[in-house]
Order: C-alpha cells, then sequence, then structure tokens
C-alpha cells in the first residue's frame, strides 16, 4: 500500500464487525488514504462499504482491528474524530419547506454558531457550492443535483478535515452529477480528504485518485484506477475483417504480428488479440496487415476499463440499474 500509514488521514487495520446472524460485515478490512485526496471504496452490494464509511464516522461500533481518522481513534476517542469529519449520507435531513439558506444557518446554530457567524458560514457555503441564485428558495424545488450539493454544504457546516460521502452521486442524472464531482474536487483541492463510496466505475474513475475494491468485507485490490486496469491485463486490438476476406489467414497475420494467440469470432467477423508494446506494435500490424492485401474495416484499442477490473477481482455483480 503506498500511503505512508503514519501520515494516513483514514486508518484502518483488520477492521472487523459482525452483525449477529450475518456472518462479517466486515472482515478485516485494511484502509489507508492519504490527506487531501479523494479515495473511493468501490463494491458489490453487501461488500462492506457503508459499515466501513458507518465505523470511521464513529456510529457504528467495530468488533475487533482498529482505526484512526484524523489522528484520533475511533473507539476511544469517538468524540475527537466527530469534531474533525463531515458525513453525508444519501438522505440528509434536510427541511424540505425552508429555503438551502435556512437549512444551512439551522445546521449551523445546531452546531452552536451565533446567528451571525451563522449567517456567514450559510452565505459562503452557498456560494462554494454555487447554490447562491437558489438560496432562498424553498428545497422541495430543488433537483438532485443542488440537493445533493446541499447535503455536501450541510457536511461541512463546521469544516471537516475529513469529509464521509456514502454514494454521493447514485441517483443523479449526468449533469448533476458532474455539479457533485466538481464540488467533490474543489473539497479536495483545499485539502479536504475525501473517503467515498460508489457503485459506479465511471465516478471512481474519474474522481479517485486512489481506489479500495472490496468483497465480502475485506479490500481485495488497492491502487489508481490505471494501476487497477493494468493489474487485468493489457489491451487488446479489434480487427473487423471484411466479408469476402479470408478470416483465417487474417488471423494468422495478426498473430504473426503480435506475437499473441488470437480469439476469432466468426459471426462477427472480428479478430481481438491482447497487445503489448503499444503504438511500435500497432506499426506492424499495420504493415502485416497491408503486405497481407488486407484491409481492415474497423482496427480498435480497446483499453481494460474498470469493469473488467471489478468482474474480476469480485464474486459480486454491481447492481444494476440503482439511480440510472
Ligand atoms: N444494521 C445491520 N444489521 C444487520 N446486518 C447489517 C446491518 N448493516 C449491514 N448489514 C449487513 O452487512 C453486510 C454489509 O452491508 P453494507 O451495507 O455495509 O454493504 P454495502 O457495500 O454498503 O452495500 P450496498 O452497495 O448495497 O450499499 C451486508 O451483508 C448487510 O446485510
Ligand atoms: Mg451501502
Amino acid at each position: 500500500m503506498s500511503t505512508d500509514r503514519r501520515d494516513a488521514a483514514i486508518l484502518a487495520e483488520g477492521v472487523r464487525k459482525h452483525y449477529p446472524g450475518r456472518g462479517a460485515a466486515l472482515d478485516g478490512l485494511d484502509l489507508a488514504v492519504a490527506p487531501g485526496t479523494v479515495h473511493g471504496l468501490l463494491g458489490p452490494n453487501g461488500a462492506g462499504k457503508t459499515t466501513a464509511v458507518r465505523i470511521l464516522a464513529t456510529l457504528v461500533r467495530l468488533d475487533g482491528g482498529s482505526a484512526r481518522v484524523a489522528g484520533c481513534d475511533v473507539a476511544s476517542d469517538p468524540a475527537r474524530v466527530r469534531a474533525r469529519i463531515g458525513l453525508a449520507g444519501q438522505h440528509a435531513a434536510l427541511d424540505e419547506v425552508l429555503s438551502g439558506r435556512q437549512n444551512l444557518e439551522m445546521f449551523a446554530r445546531l452546531h452552536h454558531l451565533r446567528a451571525r457567524a451563522a449567517r456567514r458560514r450559510a452565505g459562503a457555503l452557498l456560494e462554494r457550492f454555487d447554490l447562491e441564485a437558489a438560496a432562498d428558495r424553498p428545497v422541495r424545488n430543488y433537483s438532485g443535483g443542488m440537493r445533493r450539493r446541499l447535503d455536501l454544504a450541510v457536511s461541512l457546516i463546521r469544516g471537516a478535515d475529513v469529509l464521509f460521502l456514502d454514494e454521493p452521486s447514485t441517483g443523479l442524472d449526468p449533469r448533476s452529477r458532474n455539479e457533485v464531482w466538481n464540488a467533490v474536487r474543489e473539497l479536495a483541492a483545499s485539502g479536504t480528504t475525501v473517503l467515498l463510496t460508489t457503485q459506479y466505475l465511471e465516478e471512481a474513475d474519474r474522481l479517485c485518485s486512489r481506489i479500495s475494491l472490496m468483497d465480502r468485507g475485506r479490500v481485495v485490490a488497492e491502487g489508481s484506477p490505471s494501476e487497477l486496469k493494468a493489474r487485468v491485463g493489457g489491451s487488446r486490438l479489434e480487427v473487423a475483417v471484411p466479408a469476402g476476406r479470408d478470416l483465417a489467414a487474417a488471423a494468422g497475420s495478426i498473430s504473426a504480428a503480435l506475437c499473441a494467440a488470437p480469439e476469432i469470432d466468426p459471426a462477427a467477423r472480428r479478430i481481438s488479440a491482447p497487445v503489448r508494446g503499444g503504438v511500435g506494435a500497432l506499426g506492424r500490424l499495420a504493415r502485416t496487415l497491408d503486405e497481407a492485401g488486407l484491409q481492415a474495416d474497423d482496427v480498435s484499442l480497446r483499453r481494460p476499463d474498470l469493469d473488467d477490473v471489478f468482474l474480476r477481482l469480485t464474486a459480486g455483480p454491481i447492481r444494476e440499474g440503482k439511480g440510472r
């Protein structure tokens, strides 16, 4: 694991959690998150993502192992952890009748800010999350993306060193999702450490500098998005062979050029093969096809994506249709 444990803003070591009669929700979770980064917990249903977040946010007690957040132990020092963190779950307790500004001021007062300080804090957060235009409209008229940004603002009333986001963009349309992503990026750029859970491979890919892939209560793979993709193998070349050309001969040429065993799909007239050596191999291939008198209708290079990583490394399928 590349994050230095001494400097980690979030550190979990061998964390266990059992719910009676249900087996292990967490079965030795290890996690180290560098300060000021966005770290993703990615995994199928029931992998233990929410349980991990709830333990780190001190809402649930761990049964074994240890965890520190912003330098404080979650088991022995939960109050100090709570003073340093923000948490945005899926269902924030926003008052639908109040405006965004009024909601923020209310939460600020609940956190013991005086009236004037609460107003200032609300104003600053509305500006930060680009909600000024809608600030005085009732929350029931907000779009999903505006709501989620208001959730983020509420979770940061006190100014958090570490922010936990459980599925921050589930149920949002692509535009709203982008707005939330931008808000999260800005938070990390200003030094906040963000741990988010997600079911969306694209979200993990675009937003997180590192990802811990969870399955059955533990981390089964950890790395940057590109490191994880590299683990499932290199790029594949896909060639569509025009009708009337000899498919087997084309496969032979491709095999010779790439020094790899191709897979042939006769029905689709497609040949695919792993590519090592990047552009050099493509150059060789182009010459080979040319010399063999073949015209590739369609030559493409497919890089592995996080779907490949997910399917290769976890047992469960990603939840389908959730919010999409
Ligand atoms: N309060 C609870 N009581 C009993 N079992 C629980 C409780 N919370 C979670 N579990 C169980 O613990 C396991 C992990 O659940 P968790 O909610 O952490 O998974 P998740 O990765 O967040 O899943 P999802 O993608 O569906 O949100 C599951 O088997 C779940 O049924
Ligand atoms: Mg969950």
